[in-house]
């Protein structure tokens, strides 16, 4: 099983930005704890993080019969791209949306997720350890 993990804008300054929010380690740390346990799991898997949405919608059509799931973090994109939502769509790839906050306890704005239409199951709020939960739902599958 091959599972694509894909970062939006500004989570490569995890560890930096608003630390009270996102928490103090780093975006190579999060890399580091999400294949320690794939490992575990017997789970191949690849990152992504881009601050760019088109980056991000050819990340996912990169996995188009390549691979078996997506574990997607969208940051921002996710309450303005209809672009990031058409390309989960398009490639019919099972896809897990995770959020380190919960986005719905915080400004109106973030209360709006376009990809949430196209996954599977939402994790939020639940800090780095979201991104394993994510992993587990898709290995469930
Ligand atoms: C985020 C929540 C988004 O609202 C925000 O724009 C982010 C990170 C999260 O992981 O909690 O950049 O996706």
């Amino acid at each position: 099983m091959k599972i694509l993990v894909i970062n939006g804008p500004n989570l490569n300054m995890l560890g930096i930005r608003e630390p009270a929010i996102y928490g103090s380690q780093t975006y190579n740390d999060l890399i580091e704890m999400i294949r320690l346990e794939a490992d575990k799991m017997g789970v191949e898997t690849e990152f992504v993080q881009s601050n760019h949405e088109g980056d991000l919608v050819d990340a996912i059509q990169s996995a188009y019969n390549r691979c078996d799931g997506i574990i997607i973090n969208p940051a921002a994109y996710t309450h303005t791209s209809v672009a990031i939502l058409d390309a989960v769509k398009s490639v019919g790839v099972p896809t897990v949306e995770v959020h380190i906050s919960d986005p719905d306890t915080r400004e109106e704005f973030r209360k709006l997720s376009y990809i949430r239409l196209g996954c599977i199951a939402t994790v939020k709020g639940k800090g780095f350890a979201g991104y394993i939960e994510a992993l587990h739902i898709l290995a469930g599958k």
